[in-house]
């Protein structure tokens, strides 16, 4: 059995990632999200497969939450296949995004603290609470879902600076965590997965979860411990630095 975990599950990429997995074989996968009453679209896919899937509550900025999270998936297996810390905010998305983290001038630390406890903060400490679960896990990997806005490399204009910079550190998070784990063959990635529609993307985005989603996980499932502390496309290529 492939066991999964996956953050904000409830909607977005992180929904799609669960309706897909759950199409493969041998697969138990713990949905996490913030609030499991108002998840209907979660809650209604989780009832259609109740052997294959767990909604757990958990807010990815909250300690308790992370611990009691732990201590219910905990019970229920010895090990994780997989991590996915899919959860993220972008305040406004990209279509309506507020200058407050955004647009220099208008800047607020509040703002960008805000950003960075989801982004940042909570996909190193989510890692550190589920470490042995993922040690022990069969083949094990932990997916940081980051963003090509995160590049350094490529950037080249000023806005969206809470975004880009809390990425951009989810990145390097990525390469310590990686070097952490490579003796336990755990692979840790970054995975930009497009520009997809949804509340964060926007409709104008180029690609649904739906189209995008089955090359994520082709990359995923694709991976090998050569490929720990990588950056990646959703197709598969590199994303410079
Ligand atoms: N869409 C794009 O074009 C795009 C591009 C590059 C990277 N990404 C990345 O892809 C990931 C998923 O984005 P998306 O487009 O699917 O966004 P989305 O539709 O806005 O969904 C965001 C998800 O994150 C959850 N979340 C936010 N704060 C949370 C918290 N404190 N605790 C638990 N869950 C929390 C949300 O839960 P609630 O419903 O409770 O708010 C929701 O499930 C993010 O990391 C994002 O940065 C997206």
């Amino acid at each position: 059995m492939r066991r999964i975990l996956i953050t904000g599950s409830n909607r977005g990429i992180g929904l799609e990632l669960v309706e897909r997995y759950l199409q493969q074989p041998d697969t138990f996968i713990f949905a996490t999200c913030r609030q499991p009453a108002d998840a209907t679209d979660l809650t209604i896919l989780a009832a259609q497969y109740p052997d294959h899937v767990k909604v757990v509550q958990l807010d990815v900025t909250n300690q308790p939450s992370i611990d009691q999270a732990l201590q219910s998936i905990s019970r229920e297996v010895d090990g994780l296949e997989m991590l996915v810390n899919n959860a993220g905010v972008l305040p406004g998305g990209v279509a309506g995004y507020e200058k407050s983290s955004a647009t220099l001038g208008y800047l607020q630390a509040d703002a960008i603290e805000n950003i960075f406890r989801v982004n940042t903060v909570a996909p190193m400490m989510i890692a550190q609470a589920f470490s042995d679960l993922l040690r022990k896990g069969t083949n094990a990997r932990l997916i940081n879902v980051t963003s090509d806005a995160g590049s350094i490399a490529m950037t080249q204009t000023g806005y969206h600076y809470g975004y880009k910079a809390s990425k951009a550190a989810l990145n390097m998070i990525t390469r310590c965590l990686a070097g952490d784990f490579r003796a336990d063959g755990v692979i840790v990635i970054s995975i930009h997965p497009g520009w997809i529609q949804t509340d964060m993307g926007g409709p104008n985005a180029t690609r649904t979860p739906a189209e995008t989603t089955p090359s994520i996980i082709k990359v995923i499932d694709g991976l090998t411990i050569n490929d720990t502390g990588t950056f990646l496309n959703w197709d598969g290529s590199q994303v410079p630095w």
